[in-house]
């Protein structure tokens, strides 16, 4: 087993770390230098398919699941379909509204989910036209689902998802942006600015990755926080939910994510002396909004750790602790800006000594109900 972690203490930290190649591999071969077009291979969905899609749901389970908020605000944002983007347990029991012009998106590390699987059987009954982004070769969400976007992450080990999910956003990316184009909502000066973007993350992963023992040292530090508050807005309070999710997960620390906007609704009321926020800025247009609510937590005795764009450094007057990660597109802030979550919940699980690949009381892929 030590060999197979290839030098590195645990199998999140390996795969962590093995961010930039999966990203490169679920990019790069989709998205030629020589054509203004993204390739998606096994999509099977013409221009005209796509201009009949009158909604779209994106539906998944735990981390695959904050992918679909993701998506939601891209997709509407820039193509103007209705997303909703709902966690599949929900999704199956509720009689939702489907017809032969939805388009629905599972997405599925596993692609064996049974949650997931139920949804996609749902949806297809009904004549909806599914697409998995699933990681799993030939797995039975592969299969079943009308076309699949594999996402290669390769196996992932450790029960908590930190690769696969990168993976997921790349996908994501790809769809939305695919979809857009053949919609004609971005034009081929701003794929190419989109494509220039897509080819850096990977690079700046790594700078990213770079800082890893600075986060572990702030990790240590409010190890024994006992509440855990992720904030953000837009895309940043999606991000916000797979790293509370995450410090959950291995840490088994009291982690929620909240639209920071909400606080004042009834959040702000736990915050004392000794709880974390982590506030998430890489919304650029809503960074001063994000940081109005920082400072009423601040107020009410809150430490906080912000996760901010390289250059913000106004942030530092209001943060006790700031990760800057590196500029890019705001559509591709999302994978950024969640590597520092991974890196923190992981170096948290570790100074509290748990079993950090196998979390108590969790599965790698949940095939039952
Ligand atoms: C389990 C795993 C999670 C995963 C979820 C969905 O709960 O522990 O890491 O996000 O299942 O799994 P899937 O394979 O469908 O992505």
């Amino acid at each position: 087993e030590a060999a197979e972690k290839g030098g590195y203490d645990h199998f999140m930290l390996k795969e962590i770390f093995e961010q930039p190649r999966v990203v490169k591999d679920t990019l790069l071969p989709r998205l030629p230098l020589d054509q203004d077009e993204i390739l998606l291979d096994g999509i099977s969905l013409s221009k005209e398919d796509i201009e009949k899609i009158n909604q779209i749901y994106i539906v998944a389970c735990g981390t695959a699941s904050y992918t679909g908020l993701v998506g939601k605000y891209l997709v509407e944002r820039i193509s103007r379909i209705p997303v909703i983007s709902e966690i599949a347990s929900e999704f199956r029991y509720r009689d939702p509204i489907l017809d032969e012009n939805t388009l629905m998106i599972v997405v599925s590390q596993s692609g064996e989910t049974a949650d997931t699987l139920a949804a996609l059987r749902m949806a297809k009954k009904s004549g909806a036209h599914v697409i998995g982004i699933v990681n799993a070769v030939g797995s039975t969400i592969a299969r079943e689902a009308d076309d699949v976007l594999y996402t290669w992450a390769g196996p992932e080990i450790a029960v908590a998802s930190t690769k696969a999910y990168s993976a997921q956003l790349c996908a994501m990316y790809l769809i939305s942006i695919k979809i857009a184009m053949e919609l004609g909502k971005i034009s081929v000066e701003e794929f190419r600015e989109l494509r220039d973007e897509l080819y850096a993350i990977p690079k700046k992963i790594e700078t990213i990755l770079e800082q890893s023992d600075k986060i572990k040292e702030l990790a240590y530090k409010y190890k024994d926080s006992k509440n855990v508050f992720y904030i953000g807005r837009g895309l940043d309070f999606a991000v916000s939910m797979e790293g509370a999710l995450k410090l959950k997960e291995i840490a088994y620390l009291h982690a929620e994510p909240y639209a920071a906007g909400e606080l004042k609704h009834g959040p702000i009321a736990l915050i004392e002396d000794g709880s974390l926020v982590v506030g998430l800025l890489a919304q650029e247009e809503l960074f001063d909004k994000t940081v109005s609510n920082i400072k009423e937590v601040k107020a009410r005795g809150a430490k906080v750790l912000a996760i901010a764009l390289e250059g913000n450094t106004e942030i530092e007057k209001t943060a006790d602790e700031v990760i800057y990660v590196p500029r890019t597109h705001w559509y591709l802030t999302s994978i950024l800006e969640n590597i520092p979550q991974q890196i923190f919940a992981y170096y948290i699980a570790v100074g509290l000594g748990h079993d950090v690949d196998k979390p108590r009381n969790l599965a790698k892929s949940v095939t039952v109900e």
